[in-house]
């Protein structure tokens, strides 16, 4: 059976037959004198609306459109309802469509049209039930058409928007890939996303060039296959079980990979576990960043310093060991001439006291440089402040006696024991109280005390200061004594702060104090 149209479905709904078509031809014969005045009054309505009005262009359309209606009169009385009707009525509701016309007016225009042919076709002589049935029918029916244009231009609006809005939700789509991609591909860091099994799902342009494998070789590939290489800590495959395994959801690691090239490469990874972030399949993200090149200029660096100490320790050392050396060459030679020439025992003597004192200043040059340069850690061990003290200034005491300087020890009341190497902490004691002594004033004092977390340990003479308030006294060969090795106080600087203590000094004319705090346990943090 071939399919109804849509109009034989709405001429069956409104039960319109042939029957009701003779009908109606019959009444179009009758009524035709009639229709121009119809469409007259048909359109003078209209006039009277101003929003009705508003769809016109002007007079000349609307006697245009007099004719037109005219036309369509006859043709809905005409008797032929065929697909080609029903094409022309679904026309004339686009073109109301199309003009913006609202719906409302075409019911409210239909039924005027309705009570003008029910008034003719009542004045029938024969046949008027019917005819007004027939009319009823056809003009319900071209209402229908006419209003189906409405629904179509609807639907089609829907359409449209709908279709605007895959395309737009699609543009947009595509513009958040494209930011996305683009973040991902000129971050400048490296980064990898790795699947639920541990295989490489993303694999940035970074990564590329830091590991020289191409996207398409290491994607669905296992990470530990590819990237990952034990460096002794163990592979970063390894530690990452915990987050795959989901222990962890953060984790930052120093790590090897292996070049395609196999070349080894550092690498800081910092793995996040992905969550419920949409990364197509990616549960592990990873941003890691290459740190070889860093980390081997870092080490010349270090290198270059140390390099350059031991250059300036060692232009110290020679230019301490050449002046005791000229010395010592200036006397052998003065001997040669002297015996050469017989001279007095006496003289030859002085000279060889002179040669012999060169060389112990050498030979203790060389003890004290070696002490700076090879320091042994301290050996801690309960030790008392007062006992190291006493032993200091016993030691000093000879040197003090020689040089008119009056030594004072001044103790804690009650002793102090603390952690540290007593014969280091004697050796600082010593050193200072030498340089005390040694400093031109007449008294020399040194003192003891506990704080909370410290011992505080003061050398204070009467001296006349150190020549400038900046002088670099605690480094190496730096001396402002005559005949000093320049190794004293760095010593005692070195064994302070081996002691995790601190050292400092403050000098005027008349007043010079090195002020030492050392922790009283090992564990505990700086002078305080
Ligand atoms: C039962 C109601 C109506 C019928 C049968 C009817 C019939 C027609 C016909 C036959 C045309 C000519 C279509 C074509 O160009 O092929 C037309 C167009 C038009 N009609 Fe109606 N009409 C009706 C209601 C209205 C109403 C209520 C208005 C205004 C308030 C209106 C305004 C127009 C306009 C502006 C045009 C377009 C003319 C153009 O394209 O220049 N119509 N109508």
């Amino acid at each position: 059976m071939p399919t109804e149209t849509r109009f034989q479905e709405i001429k069956r709904y409104v039960r319109l037959d042939e029957r009701d078509a003779d009908l109606l031809r019959a009444f179009g014969a009758v009524a035709e004198p009639e229709l121009p005045r119809i469409a007259r009054e048909f359109y003078d309505r209209i006039r009277e609306h101003e929003d009705a009005h508003s769809v016109f262009t002007g007079e000349e359309q609307i006697q245009r459109l007099q004719r037109s209606l005219v036309g369509w009169l006859k043709r809905v009385c005409g008797g032929v309802y065929d697909e080609a009707y029903h094409a022309q009525t679904a026309i004339i509701g686009r073109v109301h469509v199309r003009i913006g016309l609202p719906q409302r007016y075409m019911l409210t225009a239909m039924a005027l049209i309705r009570v003008e042919l029910l008034r003719i076709a009542d004045r029938l002589p024969s046949d008027a039930p019917a005819t007004r049935e027939a009319l009823v029918r056809i003009l319900d029916l071209e209402l229908a058409v006419m209003l189906e244009a409405y629904k179509d231009s609807y639907v089609e609006r829907i359409e449209q928007a709908a279709r605007q809005e895959t395309r737009d939700l699609g543009d947009a789509l595509a513009q958040a890939e494209q930011r996305y991609v683009a973040a991902v591909e000129l971050a400048g860091v490296i980064i990898v996303g790795l699947d639920r099994e541990g295989h490489i799902a993303l694999f940035n342009h970074e990564a590329e060039q830091v590991t020289g494998y191409a996207r398409d070789e290491v994607l669905g590939k296992a990470f530990s296959d590819v990237l990952s290489v034990d460096d002794g800590r163990g592979t970063a495959a390894e530690r990452l079980e915990q987050v795959l395994a989901g222990e962890r959801t953060r984790l930052v690691l120093e790590a090897c990979l292996r070049t395609r090239s196999g070349k080894l490469r550092d690498v800081i990874w910092t793995w996040n576990a992905a969550g419920t972030v949409g990364l197509g399949g990616v549960v592990l993200l990873a941003t890691g960043r290459d740190v070889t090149d860093e980390k081997a200029r870092d080490e010349r660096s270090r290198q270059n310093e140390r390099l350059a100490a031991i250059g300036t320790l060692a232009a110290g050392l020679a230019h301490e060991i050449r002046n005791p050396l000229n010395g010592a060459q200036l006397h052998v030679s003065f001997l040669e001439r002297a015996i050469k020439r017989n001279q007095t025992e006496q003289e030859m003597l002085e000279a060889t006291r002179v040669v012999s004192d060169e060389i112990k200043r050498l030979a203790n040059l060389v003890t004290e440089f070696l002490d700076f340069a090879r320091p042994r850690p301290p050996e801690l061990r309960p030790t008392s402040l007062v006992k190291a003290m006493e032993h200091a200034c016993a030691l000093v005491e000879p040197a003090a006696l020689s040089a008119h300087v009056e030594v004072t020890c001044d103790v804690p009341s009650s002793d102090v024991e603390f952690q540290a190497d007593s014969s280091k902490l004697t050796q600082v004691l010593l050193n200072l109280l030498k340089n005390a002594v040694e400093a031109g004033g007449s008294a020399v004092r040194l003192r003891g005390r506990r704080g909370p977390r410290h011992v505080f340990i003061d050398v204070e003479d009467d001296g006349p200061g150190l020549p400038t308030a900046d002088a670099p006294i605690f480094d190496a060969f730096y001396s402002t004594k005559e005949g000093g090795t320049g190794l004293g106080l760095a010593i005692t600087h070195r064994i302070v702060t081996d002691h995790r203590g601190t050292i400092d000094v403050s000098s005027r004319p008349g007043k010079t104090n090195f002020h030492i705090a050392l922790p009283l346990e090992q564990g505990a943090g700086a002078a305080g």
